[in-house]
């Protein structure tokens, strides 16, 4: 069993016993036992730490989870080399000549792919010499949660062994669905899991799915000069966002010479002979040749092997463990945070609700995470950023609403770097006497707004009003200035805006 020792008296008896072995006595007991050592099971055990409580993690692979290995971070890692594409690619515009024959840039994916890995390996070197740092034992298996807070450990070395928590959280996190007709087979049917490891980036691509993965996905394979089709079996791309936010990004896609088909239908698809690419069936008898298909249907939540009988964890009809808002789940002392529950699926979702649990744990006060405002960031290009209503979700609430939009043509810093699509938008209540309230929603689209964003979602967290937030000064030239010229229109006295 790998054993990442909590200090070094810990290590010295591990290796000299050969780990924790089962039958070696009572189960060794921690304060918190984490199944799952992603954003959410390591952000429990880091914090859990951090307020001096025995911690271990139950990781069946690599510490950073989904996030760290197969999700954000190495997709920003290549939607930035997407964005280096794209800087030099119109290098021109700035008098300096760059790229190859022809003036375009070429890509070597290889480099891309090794650069990306490099990234991940670092950050997650970090990560474990910080869980080790803290003293997080981390166990090498996976955890299943048995009756009285033990937790049965299948080791990755094939030992099996067991552990017990005062507490114990399960954070296993989630893994891609898939659709019907669109097995995944690695090589041409792929999920998030598989694209991300590419060595060679294919010319034509579909893409099943125009949420945040499938946005990303087409937006950087499109930059990096691939063919790509969306698609999306509602009436919208990023169908939660602000309907200019959507049509902002529909737009630059469409000017990109992404195809976007809505309302999509899909059959099936047949597997070239050869097999290389295949031929997708859709709509009324149409047909698309493609070297690669990428489901981007959403995830589900992996609770397989997870819980044995008699815990008292209950489980919905999507496989969602049901918790409470201070992330309880029915059994008294068992706790569960991340994609496991049926909250959105974000990693910073997961560190807000690890950090609700521990403060549970310790019987501590809890401000439970208000869902309806957490910040969203969608790193496709233009970039999308979001916390609160969208404009319509706020009339449907019932508010009377008053919006504002600055377009990123008018901001300085977007004409600097060139990049004007886009716009701030933002949703505020209208108060019967006309004067405007508190601020409901913050939308931006366009240049680095996912960095941008921290304003706007404390505003519509702190339930400020247009009047308090217009009093705070903005640098100039900056891209954030969008957000306080706006604010500053919704008072009914804008610099530049009406
Ligand atoms: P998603 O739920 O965001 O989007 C899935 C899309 O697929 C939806 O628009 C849905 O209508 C569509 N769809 C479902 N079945 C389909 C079918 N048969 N044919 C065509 N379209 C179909 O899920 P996604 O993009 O896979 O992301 C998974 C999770 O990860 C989400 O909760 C997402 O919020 C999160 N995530 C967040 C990111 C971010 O914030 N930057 C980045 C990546 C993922």
């Amino acid at each position: 069993m790998e054993v990442v020792p909590t200090a070094p008296e810990v290590a010295m008896e591990q290796a000299t016993t050969g780990g924790v072995d089962a039958g070696a006595g009572d189960p060794e007991h921690f304060d918190v036992v984490v199944i799952g050592g992603g954003p959410g099971g390591y952000a429990t055990a880091l914090y859990g730490s951090a307020a001096g409580l025995s911690v271990a993690v139950v990781e069946l692979d690599k510490v950073g989870g989904t996030c760290l290995h197969r999700g954000c971070v190495p997709a920003k890692e290549y939607l930035e080399t997407a964005a280096v594409h794209r800087t030099v690619t119109r290098s021109g515009e700035f008098g300096i000549t760059a790229g190859g024959a022809g003036g375009s840039p070429t890509l070597d994916f290889a480099v891309s792919q090794k650069r990306k890995q490099q990234v991940v390996e670092q950050l997650f070197v970090g990560l474990s010499g910080l869980l080790k740092g803290k003293g997080v034992t981390v166990f090498g298996g996976s955890g299943t949660l048995l009756a009285d807070h033990r937790v049965r450990i299948a080791g990755n070395d094939g030992s099996t062994t067991e552990i017990t928590g005062t507490d114990v959280v399960l954070a296993a996190g989630s893994v891609p669905r898939t659709i019907p007709g669109f097995d995944i087979d690695g090589i041409v049917v792929m999920t998030s899991d598989e694209f991300l490891s590419l060595e060679v980036l294919p010319a034509s691509v579909a893409v099943i799915g125009g949420g945040a993965i499938g946005c990303e996905f087409a937006s950087l394979l499109s930059d990096l000069g691939s063919t790509v089709t969306v698609f999306e079996a509602l009436p919208t791309i990023l169908n939660d966002c602000d309907e200019d936010v959507v049509r902002t990004v529909a737009r630059s896609f469409r000017k990109r010479g992404i195809e976007v088909k809505v309302g999509a239908q899909l059959e099936g698809h047949a597997l070239d002979p050869s097999g290389k690419g295949t031929v997708i069936s859709f709509g009324d008898g149409e047909k698309l040749a493609v070297d690669a298909v990428v489901v981007s249907v959403g995830r589900r939540p992996r609770t397989e092997g997870l819980l044995s009988q008699g815990t008292g964890v209950v489980v919905d009809d999507r496989g969602f463990i049901v918790s409470d808002p201070t992330m309880r789940t029915e059994a008294d002392g068992v706790w569960a945070v991340g994609d496991v529950v049926a909250t959105p699926q974000l990693a910073h979702v997961g560190f807000a609700e690890a950090i609700v649990a521990i403060k549970g744990i310790l019987g501590e006060p809890v401000v439970p995470v208000d869902y309806e405002r957490v910040p969203w960031a969608i790193y496709c290009h233009p970039e999308v950023a979001f916390a609160g209503l969208t404009e319509a979700a706020a009339r449907e609430a019932g508010f009377d609403v008053v919006v504002k939009k600055d377009p990123f043509g008018g901001n300085s810093r977007a004409r600097i770097i060139g990049d004007t699509e886009g716009m701030v938008k933002v949703v505020a209540e209208r108060r019967p006497d006309g004067t405007t309230g508190r601020i409901l929603g913050v939308h931006m689209v366009g240049p680095w707004v996912t960095e941008q964003l921290g304003a706007g979602y404390l505003a519509v967290n702190w339930e400020a009003t247009a009047d308090e937030v217009a009093h705070f000064i903005q640098p100039h030239p900056s891209l954030s200035e969008s957000f306080g010229e706006t604010v500053l229109a919704l008072t009914g006295r804008g610099l530049h805006l009406a």
